[in-house]
């Protein structure tokens, strides 16, 4: 379980966030939502201690890992598979050093076992026999799926997917979105999905939450979603038009 109680993040004096309070369970998929800019990255990032929070705590795993440095914090990141915004690939190296890298930097993993590790996960995305491709030569989605595998090389427990099908069309939408449901299915993990697109909201998410000014506005499942009667929740449904493509 990860747990954030109060946390406040401003940038130059205006604030981002502030007295956010919440809860991932273990084996779910938590959708967050809410308007560009609302926080969203930034949540996700002080969970990982890539920014830190003015004030307030988090636990991991029942651990307070609100102050620590950056080595008492390597276990707890390796913990979490991250899909930033974009695909985030190392452009100057070809798929296999891409997901080689991680376990490289972090472990004493032997090499022949990195290079079954990296078959078996390519497979797992589809994306058979892609070791050698550079970035370059990959669309969108593959880029994407390359990025799930390399999130999932360190076999980590919590898997956090910003945006992941932002700028794809429907179709590679719809395979990431299967993806994303059976990382949970094969591997157990718990998961974040911060999204705008509705669709995938509905089809990975097992529970939601929706942030406005800097707080979980709305937190529930899908039907509590559905009919909440948050006004700004309600107006974000309605912008996102998603109905006709659900
Ligand atoms: N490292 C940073 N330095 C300054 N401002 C930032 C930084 N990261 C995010 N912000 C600001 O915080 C706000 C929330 O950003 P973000 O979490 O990325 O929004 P979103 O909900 O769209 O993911 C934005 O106004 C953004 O400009
Ligand atoms: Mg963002």
């Amino acid at each position: 379980m990860i747990s954030l109680k109060n946390i406040s993040k401003s940038f130059d004096g205006s604030r981002v966030l502030e007295k956010l309070t919440v809860e991932i369970r273990t084996g779910e998929t938590f959708v967050i939502m809410g308007k560009s800019g609302c926080g969203k990255s930034v949540m996700l990032k002080i969970i990982l201690r890539l920014l830190i929070p003015d004030e307030g705590s988090i636990f991991i795993d029942g651990v307070d890992t609100t102050n620590f440095d950056e080595d008492a914090m390597m276990p707890f990141r390796r913990k979490i598979g991250m899909l930033f915004q974009g695909a985030a690939l190392f452009d100057s190296m070809n798929v296999w050093q891409n997901l080689a890298f991680p376990l490289f930097e972090h472990t004493e993993t032997p090499e022949d076992e990195i290079a079954d590790k990296i078959a078996e996960l390519l497979s797992f995305v589809g994306l058979d026999g892609s070791q050698d491709k550079m970035p370059s030569e990959l669309s969108g989605g593959m880029k994407k799926r390359v990025a799930l595998a390399r999130a999932m090389i360190t076999e980590p427990s919590y898997v956090f997917f910003d945006e992941p099908t932002t700028g794809l069309d429907p179709v590679t939408s719809g395979k990431i979105n299967d993806l994303i449901i059976r990382t949970r299915e094969r591997f157990g993990v718990t998961s974040i999905v911060v999204t705008h697109d509705l669709v995938s909201a509905m089809k990975v998410g097992t529970r939601f939450a929706f942030i406005d000014d800097g707080k979980i506005a709305f937190e529930g499942t899908r039907s509590e979603l559905l009919s909440s009667s948050n006004p700004e929740l309600r107006e974000f449904l309605k912008d996102a038009e998603w109905q006709d493509r659900y």
